[in-house]
């Protein structure tokens, strides 16, 4: 069994230290943020990640959090570098973060035997610029791997342990072994190949997701003005075996810590080689404009949506997490508070209260659609599958169901007497007659 420092305690890091201990290595995790660490040394998990509590419980004999490098790097045969890579103000990504660790590997590591292996998402390139600085430093003996990491959050314990494939890219055959040696005990099959290779592997496997969800997402918006019904034709496409059904559930976009910085990221990677990736730039457009196509649904059948109350259910970018960088509701919550609406809100885990002021954080969905002119499902938590459709008609003021994520039968939506509206798919007209509320009114005037 191998000794494995992992540098950075967030989702990526504490699910590859974690699940390398439940393999049987030695693992210890370090970070730079005491609470982080307390917390983690209290047996408390500081993220919301289905399954990591417990494999860090049942792993605890082999795992150690630490704020020093040196216990990190002491005796250490693999150097995971699992650090934040977000985007800079030029769209590029900051790797501020793991050029502090190769810089404090510098002075820890004793110079031969260890690996220090790349599981953060870079940019095509970076592992030869470590490579670089490595030699610079005299440290030649250390080796450099790329191992991406193709964890999705919500099922990343899984993903890690029954992976597709696991990727290992290196400069020299012996490392490359030892990395791929290291996943003994998951059954997959590992492609081997340079580090260039592999650090492009993971991009274009976002890209590659993304361009499928703002392809199903424009395929939707075309079936809504020509009355097709996308969820039929995501599902006949999707069973052609040479497309397969993944990633074709159309919604209001993508959001999380990935897709949007990494389609960025690959976008100025592109341009900085002096290349323009013109249909990645279509996908990153596509997508900005699904999350304010909710807005035009509300007015259409809302008209103006000053004085309006809209009830969002869900907040996280993605159910099972808690995770709320991009989610489309901070754009569709900003877009409504602009508009003059008032806006409620329900999500079962995800925290949105720093981010979204002026928003009403409430309980229970129905406790969200108390006096609504109109709901919309934002993120299709399991929860709501069983929501009471007869009790949410009742609870609102103004029937209107936007599902932005087609997650609800509308046939069961229309029987509970609600007007339902998904995305790319044939709408009920709308309400007779539209209760105005006294701000509608009064702004009508002033307008
Ligand atoms: C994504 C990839 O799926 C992982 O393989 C990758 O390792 C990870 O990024 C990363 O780079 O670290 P994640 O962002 O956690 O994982 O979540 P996804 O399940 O991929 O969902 C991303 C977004 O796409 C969500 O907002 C989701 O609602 C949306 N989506 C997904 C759709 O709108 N339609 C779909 O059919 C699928």
């Amino acid at each position: 069994m191998s000794r494995i420092g992992v540098f950075g305690a967030g989702y990526v890091g504490l699910v590859t230290g974690a699940c390398f201990a439940d393999l049987g290595h030695d693992v210890t995790v370090r970070d730079v943020v005491p609470e982080k660490i307390d917390a983690l040394e209290r047996g408390e998990v500081p993220i919301y990640e289905p399954g990591l509590g417990e494999l860090l419980e049942r792993s605890a004999p082999r795992l150690r959090f630490t704020l020093d490098v040196h216990d990190a790097v002491e005796g250490a045969d693999f150097l995971y570098v699992c650090v934040g890579t977000p985007p800079t103000y030029s769209g590029d990504a900051d790797l501020s973060a793991v050029w502090t660790v190769i810089d404090e590997l510098q002075g820890s590591v004793s110079g031969s035997g260890a690996l220090v292996v790349m599981k953060s998402t870079v940019p095509v390139g970076t592992g030869e610029k470590v490579r670089a600085a490595l030699d610079a430093r005299g440290l030649e003996g250390v080796g450099y791997v790329s191992n991406p990491e193709f964890t999705a959050e919500g099922t990343a314990v899984r993903d890690f342990m029954y992976p597709d494939r696991i990727v290992v890219g290196s400069f020299d055959e012996a490392d490359g072994d030892a990395v791929a040696a290291l996943h003994e005990g998951i059954d997959a099959p590992v492609v081997r190949m340079d580090v260039p290779s592999a650090e492009m592997v993971k991009l274009a496997s976002n890209a590659f997701l993304m361009t499928r969800i703002s392809f199903i997402n424009e395929i939707a918006n075309v079936c809504e003005a020509t009355g097709a019904d996308v969820v039929k034709v995501a599902e006949a496409v999707g069973l052609d075996h040479r497309l397969g059904p993944h990633f074709l559930r159309a919604g209001i976009g993508y959001g999380g810590s990935c897709f949007p910085k990494d389609s960025l990221a690959l976008k100025q990677l592109a341009a900085n080689s002096g290349y323009h990736f013109q249909l990645l730039n279509a996908v990153i457009e596509v997508n900005e404009l699904q999350k304010r196509r909710v807005i035009a649904k509300l007015e259409k059948h809302l008209g103006k949506l000053r004085g309006r109350r809209v009830a969002l259910l869900g907040l996280a970018f993605k159910p099972h997490t808690d995770d709320m960088r991009e989610a489309p509701s901070l754009v569709l919550a900003s877009r409504l508070i602009a508009e003059g609406a008032e806006v409620r809100c329900w999500d079962p885990v995800a925290d949105a209260s720093g981010l979204l002021s002026g928003v009403v954080r409430c309980a229970t969905p129905l406790e969200a659609a108390e006096g609504a002119d109109a709901v919309v499902v934002v993120t299709e938590w399991p929860e709501l599958a069983d929501l009471d459709l007869a009790a949410l008609r009742a609870a609102m003021r103004t029937p209107l169901l936007v599902d932005g994520r087609n997650f609800l039968d509308p046939d069961a939506a229309q029987a509970a007497g609600l007007v339902y509206e998904g995305i790319g798919r044939a709408s009920q007209s709308s309400f007779a007659a539209l209760p105005e509320t006294p701000e509608t009114a009064a702004s009508d005037l002033r307008r």
